[in-house]
C-alpha cells in the first residue's frame, strides 16, 4: 500500500475516534436542564410528569418530585416533593421504625401504573427497619397514599428491591443485592421470592461505563448490580429481566404466577427461563406498545431496541447520553431519557479522589419513537 493512503487511513481513523467523543443526534430534544440528575421520569397522558432524584452529588431533601414548571433559557425547573414534604423527610438520626413504614426511606424507582397510580419502589435499609423495604401505590386525584405493601419479610434484610412491573393483579419486583426476582399479588399482598441466585438473576460481571468498571466507594471493590432491569410483554405473556451488567432473559409469567401459591412450581422455576437477548451493561429499560424493549448502553452512549423477534437495533448514539437510567414511553410516543451521569456520582470512585464528577446542568432529554406506551405498563 502506498504510504499516502496509509497516513489517510491513520488521519480518517483519529477522525472518527475523535468524532465519536463528540456525536450529536439533532433528534434528540432537551426536555429538561436540571440542578441535579434524575433516574427516571414518568408521565401520566394530561401531563404530569414525575421524577426520582438518586442524591448522588451530596445533593438532600425531595426524593421524588412533580415537575410544577418546566423552566426554560437556563431557569432551574421548578420541583415539588410528591406526595409531600414529610414522605420526603427521611432523616436517620431522628427518624425511628415507625417512620421507616410511612416515608421514602431510600427510594429506587418510581413509575405511573396501568391504574394511573404513581408507584414508589423503596430499597428501604431492611437489616434495620424491616418496613423500609415496600411498594407505595399513590392516587394521583387526591395526591395521598392509595396502598403500602411492606417486603421487608421477603427481602429479609439482604435483599434490596430495585423497580416493578406489572400484569394485572400481579406485580414482579427485581432484587438486586442478593439476585431474585419477588412475585406479589395486589390485591391480598402475598409475596414470594423465587429464582433466588439463579444464573439468571445473578450478575456475572461487575457493571461498567465509559468502558470502565464501576469501583463501589463503599466497599473499593467492583459493583455488582444484581437482577435490576425488567419488563413485561404487551400481551402479558413474558416476563424479561436482567442484572446490570447485561445479558437478558425471559419466562412465561404464567409459571411465575404459579409459583407465587405452589411450593413445587417454585422449585421448578429455572428449567422456564431463557436467554432473550446478549445486552450490554445497561441503566434501565422501556418497552412500547409493539413491545420493543429499549436499552441504554451505557459504555457506549446508545439506546437500542430488542424487538419481540428477537432482534436489536440501534436507536441513537449520542455522547450527551452519560448513564441514561429508567426510561418511559409517554403518549405522545416520546422515549424519555434521563442521561443521570449515576456513574460519576459518590457511589462510585471518581478519578483524581473527587466524591463525585458530574458536569451541571443534568440533562433530561426526549426522543420520537414510532410506538406509544404499552397499555399492560401505563397509559
Ligand atoms: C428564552 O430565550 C429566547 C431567546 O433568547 C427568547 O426569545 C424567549 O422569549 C425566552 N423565553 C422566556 C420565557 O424567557
Ligand atoms: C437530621 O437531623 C439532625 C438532628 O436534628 C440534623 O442535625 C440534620 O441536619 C438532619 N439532616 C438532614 C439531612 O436534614
Ligand atoms: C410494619 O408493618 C406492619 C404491617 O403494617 C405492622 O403490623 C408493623 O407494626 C410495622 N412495624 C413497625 C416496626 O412499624
Ligand atoms: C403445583 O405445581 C406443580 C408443578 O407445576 C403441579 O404439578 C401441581 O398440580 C400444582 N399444584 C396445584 C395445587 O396446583
Ligand atoms: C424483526 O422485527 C423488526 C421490527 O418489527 C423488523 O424490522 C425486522 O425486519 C424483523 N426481522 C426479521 C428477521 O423478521
Ligand atoms: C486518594 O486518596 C487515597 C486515600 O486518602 C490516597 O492514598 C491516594 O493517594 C489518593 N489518590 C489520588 C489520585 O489523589
Amino acid at each position: 500500500m502506498l504510504l499516502s493512503s496509509l497516513l489517510s487511513i491513520a488521519v480518517f481513523s483519529i477522525l472518527a475516534l475523535a468524532n465519536l467523543q463528540h456525536e450529536i443526534d439533532p433528534r434528540i430534544k432537551t426536555a429538561l436542564a436540571m440542578g441535579q440528575g434524575s433516574t427516571g421520569a414518568s408521565t401520566t397522558p394530561d401531563g404530569r410528569l414525575f421524577l426520582i432524584l438518586p442524591h448522588v452529588d451530596g445533593s438532600h431533601g425531595n426524593r421524588i418530585v412533580e415537575v410544577i414548571d418546566k423552566g426554560c433559557n437556563g431557569s432551574d425547573p421548578k420541583l415539588v416533593g410528591f406526595p409531600d414534604e414529610n414522605w420526603n423527610s427521611w432523616n436517620a438520626s431522628t427518624d425511628n421504625s415507625i417512620d421507616a413504614g410511612v416515608k421514602y426511606v431510600s427510594p429506587n424507582a418510581q413509575r405511573i401504573g396501568p391504574d394511573g397510580k404513581l408507584w414508589v419502589v423503596d430499597s428501604g435499609i431492611p437489616d434495620q427497619y424491616q418496613n423500609s423495604s415496600k411498594l407505595i401505590s399513590f392516587n394521583l386525584e387526591t395526591n395521598k397514599v392509595d396502598r403500602i405493601y411492606y417486603l421487608g419479610k421477603i427481602t429479609t434484610g439482604a435483599g434490596l428491591l430495585n423497580d416493578v412491573r406489572f400484569n394485572g393483579k400481579f406485580a414482579y419486583l427485581t432484587e438486586y443485592t442478593i439476585g431474585s426476582i419477588i412475585v406479589l399479588d395486589l390485591e391480598n399482598g402475598h409475596a414470594r421470592m423465587v429464582l433466588r441466585k439463579h444464573t439468571s438473576t445473578i450478575a456475572h460481571f461487575p457493571d461498567s461505563a465509559d468502558g470502565k468498571f464501576l469501583i463501589s466507594s463503599s466497599t473499593g471493590k467492583p459493583q455488582y448490580i444484581h437482577a435490576d432491569d425488567l419488563e413485561v410483554s404487551p400481551d402479558g405473556k413474558y416476563f424479561y429481566y436482567q442484572p446490570g451488567s447485561g445479558y437478558m432473559w425471559r419466562i412465561e409469567t404464567k409459571y411465575l404466577n404459579d409459583a407465587l401459591y405452589n411450593n413445587t412450581a417454585a422449585g421448578l422455576l429455572h428449567m422456564y427461563t431463557e436467554p432473550y437477548s446478549p445486552t450490554p451493561a445497561t441503566g434501565g429499560t422501556a418497552i412500547d406498545a409493539a413491545g420493543n424493549i429499549y436499552y441504554s448502553d451505557v459504555d457506549r452512549h446508545e439506546i437500542r431496541y430488542v424487538s419481540p423477534n428477537q432482534t436489536t437495533t440501534l436507536l441513537t448514539r449520542d455522547s450527551r447520553l452519560e448513564w441514561v437510567d429508567a426510561m418511559w414511553v409517554d403518549s405522545e410516543q416520546r422515549l424519555w431519557m434521563c442521561a443521570s451521569q449515576l456513574n460519576r456520582g459518590d457511589r462510585f470512585i471518581q478519578p483524581n479522589n473527587q466524591t463525585y464528577s458530574i458536569t451541571k446542568p443534568v440533562y433530561i432529554y426526549t426522543i420520537d419513537v414510532d410506538h406509544g406506551p404499552s397499555p399492560i405498563d401505563h397509559s
